[in-house]
């Protein structure tokens, strides 16, 4: 190898060092410091508990600890807006301190949210987290800090349990959703790569699946550059959707490339690929052991009994006013005679209490006396 060669080596080997030092390092999920590049410029992503997983759901482990998420002021606002951000990479928008996390071993604050997506089209993915190999069509991540043990997030990004991210899988709909809206209707204002607006301050939970207490957790990373491996991260089992309009906004409308740039170049395909598991267990928050959980058939069972029971005791209710109607008339009309004790009544005195009363004051034996018992079990 001549001198000059060497040098260009050393001179490329300094710049992406330099580059990536100052996090200057232009990355992107595909080309040239595309995915399969991320580690060269940011060991981390080289690492053995990486992020996005594959769920595979046999292999999953069923933890009774895992109690349901608690999103703490996800809903408090405050009518003060929100940042939306194209930050080249994705549209974040920056969540007050305020909100947080409960439902994990430490109180979490709340950083920011974010989505990945992927450009439509059957084959292609969105997701960067898949279930059983399959994609969604997009997901959102919300991103905590641990407020107890660190000051802030930068401090905790680095630190072991310093950040909690949950992942919401999205699917595409028939019906808009309106929670979604509150970002997607705006996402036009920042089109360009670095450009910001306000937006006006929302629900957050509204983004959120209805199902908080069923969900994937493992230990994991970030899912961009420079990957630290200090997320706990959980995934929603339950789906949210939005409208394919919704979906399709999502995936055209912004630019990863800068406003003054002269090639524009779609933000698209923002997901990472699924990453080894190696040695690490992903658990979760509910057994899917027969018995234990429902199939929709056992469902249809338990439904069909319910009702069948509730009929049967309105017979019995009915029948019961019945009898005691047609019993009083018959006190009411034949009050004045002295009805005299018929012989059947000792017959009656083995069967239930309430007949031996009916035989008593009907001494006719009527068609619905004789019912009665059969009803009765
Ligand atoms: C975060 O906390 C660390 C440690 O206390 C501090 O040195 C750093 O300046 C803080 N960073 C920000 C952005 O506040
Ligand atoms: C994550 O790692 C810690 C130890 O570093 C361990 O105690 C904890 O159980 C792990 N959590 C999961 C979900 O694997």
């Amino acid at each position: 190898m001549d001198c000059w060669s060497l040098f260009i080596l050393l001179f490329y080997v300094c710049f992406n060092w330099i580059a990536a030092q100052d996090g200057e390092l232009r990355w992107t999920y595909s080309g040239l410091v595309g995915q399969s590049q991320w580690s060269e410029h940011f060991p981390d992503c080289a690492g053995s508990s990486q992020s996005p997983v594959d769920v595979v759901t046999s292999l999953t482990k069923y933890d009774p600890s895992l109690t349901p998420m608690t999103p703490l002021g996800y809903s408090q606002h405050n009518h003060q807006p929100f940042t939306l951000l194209n930050s080249g990479h994705t549209v974040m928008v920056s969540l007050p301190g305020w909100m947080g996390l409960g439902g994990l071993p430490w109180l979490f604050s709340a950083v920011q949210l974010h989505l990945h997506w992927g450009s439509g089209g059957p084959s292609h993915g969105g997701s960067e987290h898949t279930i059983d190999g399959l994609s969604s069509e997009a997901e959102l991540h919300i991103v905590h800090y641990n407020s107890e043990l660190f000051p802030n997030v930068s401090a905790a990004m680095r630190q072991k349990n310093g950040l909690a991210v949950l992942g919401i899988l999205i699917e595409a709909g028939d019906e808009t959703n309106p929670g979604f809206n509150n970002i997607i209707r705006y996402l036009s204002r920042v089109r360009h790569a670095e450009q910001e607006d306000l937006i006006p301050g929302f629900d957050i939970s509204s983004l959120l699946p209805k199902d908080l207490s069923r969900y994937y957790r493992y230990n994991g990373s970030l899912t961009t550059p420079p990957c630290y491996q200090e997320v706990i991260w959980t995934v929603f089992y339950e789906k949210v959707k939005i409208s394919k309009a919704q979906l399709f906004k999502l995936e055209t409308i912004l630019y990863s490339s800068k406003v003054e740039e002269m090639d524009r170049m779609l933000l698209q395909d923002n997901y990472r690929n699924t990453q080894p598991l190696n040695k690490r267990v992903i658990y979760k928050s509910f057994s899917t052991e027969p018995g234990k959980e429902l199939s929709s058939g056992e469902v249809t069972a338990i439904v069909i009994g319910v009702i069948c029971g509730c009929v049967g005791v309105a017979v019995i209710i009915r029948f019961i006013i019945k009898t005691i109607r047609s019993t009083s008339s018959w006190d009411l009309l034949h009050s004045q005679r002295t009805a005299p004790t018929p012989r059947e009544n000792d017959v009656g005195k083995s069967k239930s209490k309430k007949q031996d009363m009916d035989v008593k004051s009907r001494p006719e034996t009527t068609e619905e006396v004789v019912l009665s018992p059969e009803t009765e079990p």
